[in-house]
């Protein structure tokens, strides 16, 4: 696998063949330690801040708990708080202190706390995103995401754009490992070149009705690639390209912090799950 780094932006040829040819793309040193601590170090004071008795919510990819939940499908304009599937007991309490067993925090990280604006706002990525012909970007979404040792649940293989579609489609994921990411730990894997084949699934909210809804049942390319990647890195993924990452079985966590991206000049979707009526989306800068 071909890995960029800072000297080759903005955006050189050879990146923008890997980009086309495969749907991914993997810059590392883009963001410094000091510049991940942070993040980790406000992560952390967020969740001392949560009041976890207040709300139970679970984020499972698997059962797709989070479907009906309002708490999760209301949390576009918000910072909330989602829980691992394992993280309570058969009497519903936490079997952890609420740092061990949370999942993610989403979805407007990026716009309402002060050091995720500005690790998210940035003019490098603005950058970066036109030479992907993004050419309004729009931040639509942020998580932050745990992974947590020993429980951090599977994410099974899907296409980004099928919870955040556009017309045409535009949507792309810009995810920075806060800590090393490695097999053993639960790191991205990638279908190489699969942002070319169809859009398989499609997630609705249609008067306040959830679905899932089968587009084509091509079964997807196989997901080769791990993307073991050092903290600091950014890896761009196409809208299409089917990833997944496993669970991680190691005692080592893999924080890592995700911003998706559309295009302004495309046509959002009021049938998907995050609406932002509240408060409009920004750019990069
Ligand atoms: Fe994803």
């Amino acid at each position: 696998m071909l890995r960029f780094n800072r000297s080759h932006l903005p955006l050189n040829q050879k990146m923008q063949d890997f980009w086309d040819i495969n749907g991914f793309l993997v810059i590392e040193d883009f963001y410094a330690h000091e510049e991940c601590d942070k993040l980790i170090y406000k992560s952390e004071k967020l969740i001392n801040d949560f009041d976890a008795d207040s709300v139970k919510s679970i984020f499972d990819t698997k059962n797709q708990n989070h479907v009906d939940d309002n708490y999760f499908l209301e949390s576009g304009d918000k910072i909330r708080f989602f829980f691992e599937d394992k993280a309570f007991d058969s009497k519903g309490n936490l079997i952890n202190d609420k740092k061990f067993v949370i999942n993610k925090i989403g979805h407007a990280l990026h716009d309402l706390d002060e050091d995720f604006y500005n690790f998210s706002h940035r003019s490098d990525l603005d950058d970066i995103a036109k030479k992907i012909n993004i050419s309004k970007p729009l931040l639509l979404q942020s998580m932050y995401i745990f992974k947590q040792p020993n429980i951090g649940g599977e994410v099974v293989c899907h296409q980004d754009s099928t919870f955040l579609y556009t017309e045409p489609e535009s949507a792309v994921g810009f995810w920075v490992a806060l800590e090393d990411a490695n097999i053993d730990n639960g790191c991205l894997w990638v279908a190489p070149g699969g942002h070319k084949g169809p859009l398989r699934k499609l997630f609705t909210k249609i008067d306040n009705v959830m679905t899932l809804k089968t587009l084509d049942n091509t079964p997807f390319e196989e997901t080769t690639t791990p993307l073991e990647v050092k903290k600091g890195s950014l890896v761009l993924l196409h809208g299409r390209l089917p990833h997944y990452s496993c669970e991680n079985t190691s005692n080592k966590s893999r924080h890592a912090y995700t911003l998706h991206v559309i295009d302004g000049n495309c046509k959002y979707s009021s049938n998907n799950w995050l609406q932002r009526s509240s408060m409009p989306l920004q750019g990069f800068v």
